[in-house]
């Protein structure tokens, strides 16, 4: 067991730091003042070659990003290259040497297709989302480091059915009838409904953060994300050598991106199922945003674990296809859903928390135009039409004894099928 070491109140580490979402936040952490440094051990570089495919846009090493943002801003971001699911001992030494106050959590396999591919791929992610998770909340107890946790969770743990409610941010109020026939109150954590090991794994950090919060007092700011569009921040566009990734790939590529890179390529916008599915997002400044303002407004001391849901407008799928297909001419095609979902889903969530903070969301409306141009547009060459189409199947074989069969059979996987009628359009 270790003294209590005293955090250094400026200091953050970000873990996954290098990624679509850390890159960013880091640089926007740095400008606003606070010393960062980041642990990721480049995962998500390495799937890039293990898929074949890379970033629309050209990312460079992180080397070369960091020298690049020490030159332009006179802030060395120092990174530590290893696995937090694996090297937990170097995870307690930084943490016991650098103190830092936030530790910002990013760093898991986030690709829910990827995490469907195959038994390799559900077993990695699942050993290394919890695996980071736990490391961490076990290291923080074991050097007694009061650091503030900001995980980056997801929307998708509440599952997309309709909840035919507001969704509330994480935690659902329960009135429960007793033996008396009285009924008792509580407040619990909302139940989740993953949709895949990806989602799993998100549902299963939020028990953790529960017990280490309840059981050691770990402060927690867990962020249930909603789909992040757009490529650039302020911080990001002010180099070529930094600019952020943006994945279009049937693996990793996430909706908005898709279809605007598929788009500037004039690829029909690929769309699963009817596209019915309504989904959260939120543009990747705003997500940066959200990250400065929860680091900045630790929870007091004995709260527990503080839910927020980090979105700011919600669409159903088919909607962002037209709205695409509308302002660049490209036609939508309507293809098998390899997901076990519901077809159609609402989606009303509650994000009051971060508005209270002050963030004034850029919205799609205002935002779309602009990264079409600046981003799917300049890097359309980069692309290789091959990798669009969505590989996984979520289900390899119908379940057995139930006519619950949501999966086409492979044959059919990605076929072009007509478009729904008028009338499911009006669901
Ligand atoms: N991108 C989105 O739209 C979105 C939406 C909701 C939630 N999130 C969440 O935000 C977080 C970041 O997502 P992202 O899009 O930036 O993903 P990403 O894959 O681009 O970044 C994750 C980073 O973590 C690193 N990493 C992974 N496992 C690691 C390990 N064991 N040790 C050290 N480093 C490791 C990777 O190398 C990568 O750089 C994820 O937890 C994801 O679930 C993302």
């Amino acid at each position: 067991m270790h003294h209590n070491p005293t955090p250094e109140s400026n200091r953050v580490l970000v873990l996954g730091g290098d990624g679509f979402c850390g890159w960013p936040s880091v640089l926007h952490l740095s400008a606003a003042g606070y010393d960062v440094a980041i642990v990721d051990n480049l995962a998500r570089r390495q799937i890039d070659v293990e898929l074949e495919c890379e970033s629309l846009t050209p990312i460079r090493p992180l080397g070369q990003r960091l020298d690049t943002w020490a030159r332009l801003s006179g802030r060395v971001i120092p990174h530590h290259r290893f696995d937090l699911a694996r090297h937990y001992q170097r995870l307690v030494d930084l943490l016991l040497e650098w103190r830092p106050a936030t530790v910002v959590h990013f760093a898991e396999q986030r690709s829910a297709p990827y995490s469907m591919k195959s038994a390799y791929e559900k077993r990695y992610t699942m050993e290394n989302n919890l695996g980071a998770t736990n490391n961490l909340l076990t290291a923080l107890v074991e050097t007694g480091l009061d650091a503030h946790v900001v995980h980056l969770g997801t929307m998708g743990v509440y599952g997309y059915g309709s909840a035919g409610m507001k969704i509330p941010e994480g935690y659902l109020k329960v009135a429960v009838e007793t033996e008396s026939g009285e009924h008792a109150e509580n407040e619990i954590l909302y139940p989740t409904h993953p949709g895949s090991i990806y989602h799993l794994t998100k549902s299963q950090d939020q028990l953790s953060f529960y017990f280490f919060n309840k059981n050691d007092g770990v402060r927690v700011t867990d962020l249930h994300q909603g789909i992040v569009w757009g490529t650039q921040t302020v911080e990001t566009a002010r180099d070529e050598r930094l600019i952020n990734r943006f994945d279009y790939d049937g693996d990793f590529g996430t909706v908005l991106n898709r279809f605007l890179m598929q788009a500037a390529i004039n690829h029909p916008l690929s769309v699963h199922g009817t596209g019915g599915q309504t989904r959260a997002f939120i543009h990747i400044q705003d997500m940066v945003r959200c990250i400065e303002l929860a680091v900045a407004t630790p929870p007091a001391h004995g709260d527990r674990v503080r839910i927020c849901n980090q979105m700011t407008e919600t669409h159903r799928v088919r909607d962002l296809a037209q709205l695409i297909s509308v302002e660049t001419g490209v036609e939508i095609a309507y293809l098998d859903n390899p997901r076990v979902e519901a077809v159609e889903n609402n989606l009303h969530a509650a994000n009051d928390f971060l508005l209270s903070l002050g963030l004034e969301p850029i919205t799609l409306s205002g935002g779309l135009r602009r990264e079409v141009t600046e981003i799917a547009d300049t890097y359309a060459h980069r692309c290789d039409k091959s990798k669009i189409m969505t590989q996984s199947l979520w289900r390899q074989h119908p379940i057995r004894g139930t006519r619950q069969h949501t999966t086409e059979p492979a044959k059919h996987k990605n076929k072009p099928r007509t478009p729904p009628t008028n009338s499911a359009l009006r669901i």
